[in-house]
């Protein structure tokens, strides 16, 4: 590992000390905090009675959150003879109870792999994120996918110093910057706990910085393991370059989720950082979308290209599955548009509420011909075959001492978009029916032009 790529420690540590002073909530927001956890901990133990056990988990309960995020994860603890259809009403029926009557409270039930309630208090200045699962000591005894969060929080307690915390919440505050913060399908970037650990893998935010800046792939990291795996072995478990495997579960890839675009821009950003320590470099540069529509328009303008969207409205369902099936349709379309032989410069995808779309940046977006490359006429009889295969071209003819036939097609970008998207097996299944629309250049709608514009800043800061 290159560890000395920083050139100016001193002024790395006074940004540092800068960040690490806004990203900490202040004595006063984690007085408040705490008051408000032990009030709805305290208000839920109630309802519960006892049939569950009450713990906080996450980053406020491992001193890693971010100032100003009030968003709180508590977890129900149940033993194993209560089956899941049984936590699942227990923790509706508590959500129910916890906010009926009360002025300024009010719950959603949210769906990961199982339902959970997030319960909205305003007085409290807190949304609490309240999750069932099985009380275990060990993952043999895991029962469902966030039982494991239990055993992160110890874990993570045990292995991390303070000054850790802050290192990782200044590097989620970094993360967060530029757009690689989550392990949600919008971003494909670093969840907290993958932060925590990285951590305490490298040390400190500094060992963080320099190891991913120089890191070479496959990059595969064991914490607090002592007897570590082959990364061979590992990469094929895993089926992925960048493995982080979990210490609780050495089943279980972390970082499964990070993308290699993902990685790959932490990894830039981290040298720039390193290179030249300063709120410019820690903070990526934000882009205005006024007026996002002509903004477009330029770049067509400039660079002398098309550009094509598909608007989808979905149906009421979580940004998370929206993303999903947005994407999918993105990297079809891609792959369509490719094999015309229009592939996309940069293909986008963003979502507002239910609303998706997904866009297309090409520089030919028609085709009129396509080409076929034969054999050299000295090789047997391959140029027969190939004489026969395309007895339909419009003309053969020879490149030197091969021939190539040319045929004439019809391709446009915005058939081959429409072909794809509307065959039954790509449709996005949670799309409201007959609320898909193409749109290109000038006529791209205003609210579509803002989430394309948004997309391709981000997609082009580097
Ligand atoms: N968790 C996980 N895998 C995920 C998401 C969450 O294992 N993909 C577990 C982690 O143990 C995590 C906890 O669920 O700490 C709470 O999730 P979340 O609130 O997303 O993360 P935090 O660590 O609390 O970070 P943040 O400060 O962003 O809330
Ligand atoms: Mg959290």
């Amino acid at each position: 590992m290159d560890s000395n790529r920083l050139k100016s420690p001193a002024k790395f540590a006074s940004l540092m000390s800068k960040v690490l002073s806004r990203v900490t909530p202040s004595e006063t927001e984690e007085v408040a905090m705490r008051a408000g956890i032990n009030t709805a901990i305290g208000r839920i133990s109630k309802i519960i009675s006892g049939r569950a056990e009450i713990v906080v988990a996450g980053s406020s309960a491992r001193g890693t959150n971010l100032s100003g995020d009030s968003d709180v994860d508590i977890f129900m603890l149940f033993d194993n003879t209560v089956s899941k259809d049984q936590m699942e009403v227990e923790v509706i029926n508590t959500a129910k109870h916890f906010v009926k009557g009360v002025k300024n409270e009010s719950y959603v039930i949210k769906y990961a792999e199982h339902p959970y309630a997030r319960l909205i208090l305003g007085d409290l200045g807190l949304n609490i994120d309240l999750v069932p699962a099985y009380k275990i000591s060990s993952t043999d005894e895991m029962g469902t996918s966030v039982d494991r969060t239990q055993l992160h929080n110890e874990f993570v307690k045990a292995n991390m110093t303070s000054s850790q915390k802050g290192d990782v919440r200044v590097l989620k505050a970094f993360l967060k910057a530029h757009s690689i913060y989550g392990a949600e399908s919008k971003t494909e970037g670093f969840s907290g706990y993958l932060c925590e650990l990285l951590v305490i893998h490298y040390g400190s935010l500094l060992g963080v910085l320099e190891g991913i800046a120089s890191a070479k792939m496959p990059l595969v990291i064991q914490p607090g393991r002592d007897a570590k795996e082959s990364a061979d072995v590992l990469v094929k478990r895993f089926g992925k370059d960048f493995v982080v495997v979990d210490p609780v579960d050495i089943g279980r890839n972390v970082a499964a989720n990070v993308s290699e675009e993902s990685l790959a821009r932490f990894s830039l950003a981290s040298r720039f950082l390193l290179d030249n320590p300063s709120e410019s470099t820690f903070y990526s540069k934000a882009n205005s979308d006024v007026n996002p529509q002509r903004k477009i328009a330029e770049i067509r303008n400039r660079l002398g290209i098309s550009v094509h969207s598909i608007t989808m409205d979905f149906k009421d369902i979580s940004p998370e599955i929206i993303w999903q099936q947005a994407k999918r349709l993105e990297r079809k379309v891609s792959v369509g548009l490719e094999s015309d032989g229009m592939a996309p410069l940069i293909s986008l995808c963003n979502i507002s509420g239910r609303k998706a779309v997904i866009c297309f940046f090409i520089e030919n977006d028609a085709r009129s011909i396509s080409i076929a490359n034969g054999p050299s006429v000295f090789m047997g009889n391959a140029a027969d075959a190939f004489i026969n295969a395309h007895s339909s071209a419009e003309f053969i003819t020879f490149k030197n001492d091969r021939l190539f036939a040319v045929h004439r097609i019809r391709k446009r970008a915005v058939e081959t978009m429409r072909k794809i998207a509307s065959s039954a097996a790509n449709r996005p299944s949670h799309m409201e029916k007959g609320r898909m629309s193409i749109h290109s250049d000038a006529k791209i709608p205003l609210e579509s032009a803002r989430l394309i514009y948004a997309a391709y800043s981000a997609k082009i800061s580097v």
